[in-house]
């Protein structure tokens, strides 16, 4: 009998579970054309509402990790490891990460995405420095692991079509934060991509898709499920965005940061979730026996310039200039004005939305507002205090890198918007590190 999809969505709307061959059917009529954008639209609300159980959440993410290429890594010889974050505000763990990890033995195939909204995104941040191509084909990109152990691209057209597709029906029919459509998507893209090992950075927070420690906990738990139960190892750690990480916001700022991690420098935010993340990638390959050790090995990699060797080979192969890593001030795209924000009372700086910082940034041009826009590299923040430091009138909260004095006038006044001073620091914030699911 021929597959019919309206009788599919009926059954999600009214709440009942769906076979894993009818999802199926509806994922390969959906890549086929077979099934349009309005009825995919429909079952993504159905499911918004309805939710999925672990069985079609399975099917699903099975469905739409097969809807295009493959990739594997037989015969590479090293293991295979890699990590995502649902995205946030200064967010560059992944630039010194994945050469730290590969530094260790562990090969690191990323698939990155672009900055969508106030949320940054790795390739964004790659292309800033000049000549570094992202668009590399599924070839090139498993040649590059088998030679050096690393490389970062975007997902391409032949890679997991389906979530292409349906994300971007997703984005503009109020269905992107749904638990199973979110898992479907995210996993569907790691799996495809062949590694044995995931780690998940799960953001919490005003700067995250989850606000909350309870809905960051449900989505890491589907997720990890999930990646389990297609026989890969996977952890996902809960940690805070209700402020920005570390303390450079923008594309080519970030890697400004990125490159003071990768010297053994750097905030210890980010240093720590760089070691930590590297390390649960390095234990769950079997490369060391427990996480301290792991960590331990990525701390290593920082500080004797092993890691940042890596990032200069990763910079090359990609077509960049690899003396970003020398001056990176000299190579990477700088900002027409910079203006500081200065501090309007003394007392101790209580918090700093992550939401208000990543939206200032965005109106500043260093993010998108639609996926076709394009971003300014060279703009952004450079935040000289954060929540918890000590500050009098007048002291240099931030620097403010903008195209013009008219841009930079206004971001000034929303980044002051964004941080609160009081006498302490605010009870609200949350810790570094709320939980880890495995
Ligand atoms: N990132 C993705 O790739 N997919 C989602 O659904 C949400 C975040």
């Amino acid at each position: 009998m021929s597959f019919r999809a309206v009788e599919t969505i009926a059954r999600k709307r009214d709440g009942l579970a769906l076979s894993t061959e009818e999802i199926q059917s509806l994922i390969s009529g959906f890549v086929d054309g077979s099934v349009p954008d309005y009825q995919m639209a429909a079952f993504a609300m159905a499911v918004y509402f309805r939710g999925m159980t672990p069985v079609e959440t399975a099917a699903l993410l099975g469905a739409m990790q097969h809807s295009g290429d493959i990739v594997t890594w037989q015969g590479l010889g090293q293991p295979t490891a890699d990590k995502h974050s649902t995205g946030g505000v200064g967010d560059k763990v992944s630039i010194p990460l994945a050469p730290a990890v590969a530094a260790c033995g562990v090969a690191v195939p990323m698939i990155s995405g672009r900055g969508l909204g106030h949320t940054g995104g790795t390739l964004d941040k790659l292309e800033s420095i000049p000549g570094f191509d992202v668009r590399l084909s599924l070839a090139d990109f498993q040649k590059m692991i088998a030679e050096i152990g690393v490389s970062l691209i975007g997902q391409t057209d032949r890679l997991v079509p389906a979530d292409k597709k349906l994300y971007s029906l997703r984005d503009v029919t109020a269905t992107v934060e749904s638990i199973p459509l979110i898992t479907a998507s995210i996993l569907s893209k790691k799996l495809a991509e062949g590694v044995d090992a995931l780690v998940l950075d799960v953001k919490v927070g005003s700067g995250a898709f989850m606000k909350t420690p309870a809905q960051a906990r449900k989505l890491a738990e589907a997720m990890v499920a999930a990646g389990q139960a297609a026989g890969r190892q996977v952890t996902a750690f809960l940690t805070a965005m209700d402020r920005p990480l570390g303390t450079h916001i923008g594309n080519a700022l970030e890697i400004i940061e990125s490159i003071e991690i990768l010297k053994g420098r750097g905030p210890a935010d980010t240093r720590e979730l760089t070691c930590r993340m590297g390390g649960e990638m390095l234990r769950l390959t079997g490369a060391v026996p427990d996480l301290a050790a792991g960590e331990a090995r990525i701390a290593q990699v920082l500080d004797d310039g092993r890691a940042l060797a890596k990032f200069r080979q990763l910079v090359a192969a990609h077509g960049g200039d690899p003396a970003v890593c020398d001056d990176p001030e000299a190579v990477l795209p700088r900002a027409k004005v910079v203006q500081p924000l200065l501090a309007w009372e003394g007392g101790v700086v209580a918090s700093m939305d992550a939401l208000q910082v990543g939206m200032a940034a965005v109106h500043l041009g260093a993010g998108r507002n639609r996926a076709e826009d394009h971003v300014d590299p060279s703009v952004g923040f450079v935040l000289a205090k954060k929540p918890g430091d000590y500050v009098e009138v007048g002291d240099v909260l931030a620097w403010v890198h903008a195209s013009s004095h008219e841009k930079a006038d206004v971001a000034v006044l929303e980044l002051r918007d964004a941080v609160r001073i009081g006498t302490e620091i605010s009870a609200d914030l949350l810790p570094l590190w709320l939980d880890v699911v495995h």
